[in-house]
């Protein structure tokens, strides 16, 4: 009599039990497949989780297929530094397609061993730059948001990372939070013959929004949603930074100084390691000079610098 009571009472609690393991195996095994599969039509995309272990500063470097000995001394410079102040930073390199099936093997291949490219399928040219920068607001949109900060920049940048890091941490801003070489009163140049031309049907207006300079800018990782989300509805322009600003005037988010000195630096500096220690980027860095910086700056850990 006992016997078949317990039978009543354990025989559905066995069963439910079955269900449940069951349903975890499928969602488990669901959430895996959407992990692996879902590439969003992305040809490459970065050893990263950033559920598991978000990062705190995520550099997004445009780069081009040719570019292996920039984006070989960033990785033994800027790029490669994995912690600092105890934070996770990430660096990672966004390229378009190339013509020849021997550049997008080779690029497979660097991307294979590096675990640090984001790759989609667009025509890699200048005049592609803007959908090179929406795609890394794209990546961090879907695979990223845990990110706190997000920096765009250059592969011939020189970027202190550490002093960065400093900078964000005692800024202490959390979202809507955009920073850089702040450029206001921009406006079209209408010359032909120079790099930045603009075409009135590209932007008939005469001025443009406060931008940051695409050479090094950083913000809050929500600003990459909020981008890609309003980027849509902003008419193409070739100039990314252009763009970006375009988009950051309509969501009414207006770029901010990260420190009351200027520490991003869209031309050329001459190069000590006091001034270098205390500044975020410097561009017109060719990859031996990067080495020699770096270096430089490594083996001067204890110097005394004035205080600036
Ligand atoms: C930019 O990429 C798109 C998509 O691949 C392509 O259709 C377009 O021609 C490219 N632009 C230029 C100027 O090559
Ligand atoms: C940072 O800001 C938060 C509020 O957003 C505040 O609670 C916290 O104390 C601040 N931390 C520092 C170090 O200023
Ligand atoms: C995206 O933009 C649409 C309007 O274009 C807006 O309604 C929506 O709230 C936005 N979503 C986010 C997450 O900002």
């Amino acid at each position: 009599m006992a016997h078949s009571k317990l039978r009543y009472i354990f025989l559905p609690i066995l069963g439910a039990l079955c269900v449940y393991i069951i349903m975890h195996i499928l969602i488990l095994s669901k959430g895996h497949f959407v992990f692996k599969e879902d590439h969003r039509d992305f040809l490459q995309l970065p050893e990263i989780d950033c559920r598991q272990n978000p990062p705190f500063l995520v550099l997004l470097v445009t780069s081009s297929h040719g570019e292996v000995p920039a984006r070989m001394a960033i990785r033994q410079t800027w790029g490669g530094a994995s912690v600092v102040e105890g934070r996770q930073i990430k660096t990672f390199f966004l390229l378009g397609a190339t013509a020849t099936q021997r550049d997008m093997t080779a690029v497979s291949q660097e991307g294979q061993r590096h675990g640090d490219i984001i790759q989609k399928d667009f025509v890699d040219v200048y005049a592609n730059l803007t959908l090179k920068t929406m795609m890394g607001m794209e990546w961090v949109h879907h695979f990223c948001p845990q990110a706190a900060f997000v920096m765009k920049t250059d592969s011939d940048m020189f970027v202190n990372v550490y002093y960065l890091t400093q900078l964000l941490l005692k800024k202490n801003r959390t979202t809507r939070f955009f920073t850089g070489a702040i450029k206001t009163n921009g406006f079209p140049i209408r010359d032909k013959s120079s790099k930045w031309f603009v075409s009135e049907d590209e932007y008939p207006w005469d001025r443009y929004p406060p931008f940051c300079s695409g050479t090094g800018y950083v913000f809050s990782s929500d600003v990459a949603s909020l981008v890609y989300n309003v980027s849509e509805s902003i008419p193409f322009i070739r100039l990314e930074d252009v763009f970006v600003g375009l988009c950051l005037a309509k969501l009414n988010i207006k770029p901010e100084k990260l420190h009351s000195e200027q520490t991003f630096f869209s031309f050329g500096l001459r190069f000590s390691t006091c001034r270098f220690k205390n500044i975020v980027t410097c561009h017109f860095i060719k990859p031996p000079t990067l080495l020699l910086y770096w270096y430089a700056l490594e083996n001067s850990r204890g110097e005394e610098c004035p205080d600036v």
